[in-house]
């Protein structure tokens, strides 16, 4: 079953087509952070607009890129939710308009879904059960897996989201929006050590977590601090530190508290070379194994999209002719396949 995947949630344009025989066929993302880093964050009618000016072309790259033709389709799945509302719209009216002119069945996605199942895409000995941890730029979540579709929320984010951390924590520190992956790039070169923060929430038993407080310890060290280039990576280091630290915590008090031993890790900041390591090693120690999507899939891609389309479509479900989106959506409401 050949699958075209649709991803417009937020501001990435993604489109792929994903092969139930062969894999991956092809995929591709358009950012629109040029279009937004002027403003400090995402513009929601700008983003609508600029998937609307993307869209069409990027379905049309990526199927050339395939090697497949409009009709060899078996399948259009795309984004339902969360996300901007706008932006969802745009995705939602062309993959069903595209499956309606196609006679395909189309499926809607929910988006933490896609992501959660990213790191199965490339890695055949990923299945259930298995504890998900989504770490994005609008969640953080620790999901027990038992079954495809069965999601069962285990702890999340009190507060910041652990990519929104990043980026505001880069942010306070004059780097240009997004910082998350700059920031990142520059605790590479800082001095591990040098300034420590705290690993929030993790002297108490539970599994939610909170980032709010540690942007205010960075702003106040940095405030306090002589502001040259060396220091901001220095405490660029500190902060990664004790984000990576406190993910690692919680997740392995979660593979206990989930009676499991396999990981996956989804989302955008599973692109961050340290947390990979750190879960690595702690998985590796307790004899576990850990799954993660090669960096690029774990940041918004339409790859994503196209597998959980298939999986679902291959299940036998299918969404209605009607364009619907849920832009706020709770995935413990999806139905096991
Ligand atoms: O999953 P994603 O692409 O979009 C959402 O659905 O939110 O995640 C984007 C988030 C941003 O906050 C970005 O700063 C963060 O992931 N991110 C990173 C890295 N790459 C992306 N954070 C830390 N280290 C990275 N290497
Ligand atoms: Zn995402």
């Amino acid at each position: 079953m050949k699958v075209l995947g649709i991803e417009t949630s937020c501001d990435e344009t993604g489109v792929a087509v994903y092969d139930t025989d062969v894999g991956l066929r092809a995929h591709a993302v358009y950012s629109q952070i040029a279009l937004h880093a002027e403003y400090g964050g995402v513009v929601p009618e700008l983003a609508s607009r600029d998937h609307v000016r993307k869209l069409l072309p990027l379905i049309r790259q990526t199927l050339d890129e395939a090697g497949i033709a409009l009709d060899e389709l078996d399948g259009v799945a795309y984004t339902a939710g969360p996300g901007l509302v706008g932006a969802l719209l745009v995705g939602a009216a062309a993959a069903r308009s595209l499956a309606w002119g196609l006679n395909l069945p189309a499926i809607g996605i929910h988006h933490m879904e896609g992501h959660l199942l990213a790191p199965l895409l490339e890695d055949e000995a990923a299945k259930p059960p298995f504890v998900a941890l989504l770490v994005s730029g609008g969640h953080t979540q620790l999901v027990d897996v038992k079954s495809l579709g069965d999601y069962r929320l285990l702890g999340e984010t009190l507060d910041d989201a652990a990519g929104e951390a990043f980026d505001k924590t880069a942010k306070l520190m004059g780097l240009p929006y997004p910082g998350g992956p700059q920031l990142a790039a520059l605790a590479e070169v800082g001095t591990p050590g040098k300034f420590k923060f705290s690993r929030p929430m993790t002297d108490r038993p539970g599994l939610d977590f909170s980032f709010s407080g540690l942007k205010t310890q960075v702003l106040l060290a940095w405030k306090a601090s002589d502001q040259s280039e060396q220091t901001r990576a220095d405490i660029a280091r500190g902060f990664e530190d004790a984000v990576v630290d406190t993910l690692a915590i919680k997740c392995e008090r979660a593979l206990d508290a989930a009676g499991c031993n396999t990981l996956v890790v989804a989302g955008g900041v599973g692109a961050n070379k340290r947390l990979r390591a750190k879960l690595q090693t702690m998985a590796e120690k307790r004899g576990g194994r850990v799954a993660f999507p090669r960096p690029a899939l774990c940041t918004d891609n339409g790859a994503m999209i196209a597998f959980a389309g298939a999986l679902r479509l291959q299940a036998g479900e299918h969404t209605d002719l009607g364009v619907h989106v849920t832009p706020r959506w709770d995935m413990a409401t999806l139905t096991a396949m």
